[in-house]
């Protein structure tokens, strides 16, 4: 298994016992994982803490799941059938821990591979590997090398980049735009991360307005809190962007998100 590398996990449980099963011991150690000086810890110690994730790994056949209450992104549950609760002999018992080891590390996986990627600002040998994934998300390439940089980060997921979005300013606005997720990382909220990121930076560049253009997407960003606007009412200076003048056809979408009214 690859490792969750710049990730921080933590594992507790509802009714930490007193030691480590010493069959999860033996069945890890197999596997070149020493957990013999592990311990089991209770989640309440970690309820004031905030997570990305918390994944629950209950067995949800045979037992009532817990409700974490601390300050988290996304709760995702993975149900495990729980190898501690198998009757049998000792070589029965560690054959369910082999068993439930290797279940958990594919699903891990797929779960890391699915969902876990990072955002940072764009740098400028990020644009070829941007301009692809544009390319693949059919939107525009038009005038993307005139800002790329600090209005623009990037998500990344084993050193690929999975997301692209950027706010440019024109005059004294922002413009959204270049807002993709490739395809295998979409729906799983990258997107919306990604938009609330951008919104962030521009309220810290104090733009009064945020306005962006789309064809295919109206209907995503009222969640933001983008309404639509009629073309007569943008600025000239949004007008005058490469994305508007060049890249986007006469029936695309204005909305604004305004950000600061005086
Ligand atoms: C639009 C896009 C960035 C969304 O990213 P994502 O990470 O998949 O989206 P999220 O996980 O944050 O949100 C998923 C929700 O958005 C909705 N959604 C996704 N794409 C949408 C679209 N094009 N139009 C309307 N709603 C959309 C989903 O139906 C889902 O709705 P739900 O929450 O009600 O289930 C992504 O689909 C993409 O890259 N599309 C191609 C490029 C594009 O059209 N970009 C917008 C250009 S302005």
């Amino acid at each position: 298994m690859k490792s969750f590398s710049d990730q921080e996990v933590h594992s507790a449980g509802t009714q930490p016992a007193e030691r480590v099963n010493p069959a999860a011991v033996k069945a890890m150690a197999e596997i070149g994982i020493d957990i013999s000086g592990n311990f089991p810890k209770s989640i309440t110690q970690f309820l004031d803490q905030p997570f990305d994730f918390v994944i629950t790994v209950c067995d949800d056949a045979n037992e009532t799941c817990p409700v974490f209450t601390g300050n988290v992104g996304r709760r995702v549950h993975i149900s495990f059938e729980d190898p501690t609760k198998v009757v049998g002999t000792p070589g029965e018992v560690l054959g369910a821990f082999r068993r439930i080891r290797d279940e958990i590390k594919v699903r891990l996986r797929e779960f890391h591979d699915r969902e876990i990627w990072r955002l940072r600002p764009a740098a400028s040998a990020d644009l070829q590997a941007v301009s692809a994934l544009l390319t693949e998300s059919q939107l525009p390439l038009d005038g993307l090398n005139e800002q790329f940089g600090s209005g623009y980060t990037v998500a990344v997921s084993e050193a690929a980049i999975v997301g692209v979005a950027g706010v440019e300013v024109h005059g004294d606005d922002g413009l959204l735009r270049s807002v993709a997720v490739s395809p295998r990382h979409r729906q799983s909220g990258l997107g919306a991360v990604m938009v609330r990121n951008r919104i962030e930076w521009a309220r810290a560049a104090r733009l009064p307005n945020v306005y962006l253009l789309t064809t295919t997407a109206s209907s995503y960003f009222p969640r933001f809190g983008f309404s639509v606007v009629g073309r007569d009412g943008l600025p000239e200076s949004i007008r005058q962007s490469t994305e508007f003048a060049e890249a986007c056809p006469a029936t695309a979408v204005a909305m604004r998100l305004t950000l600061k009214t005086y």
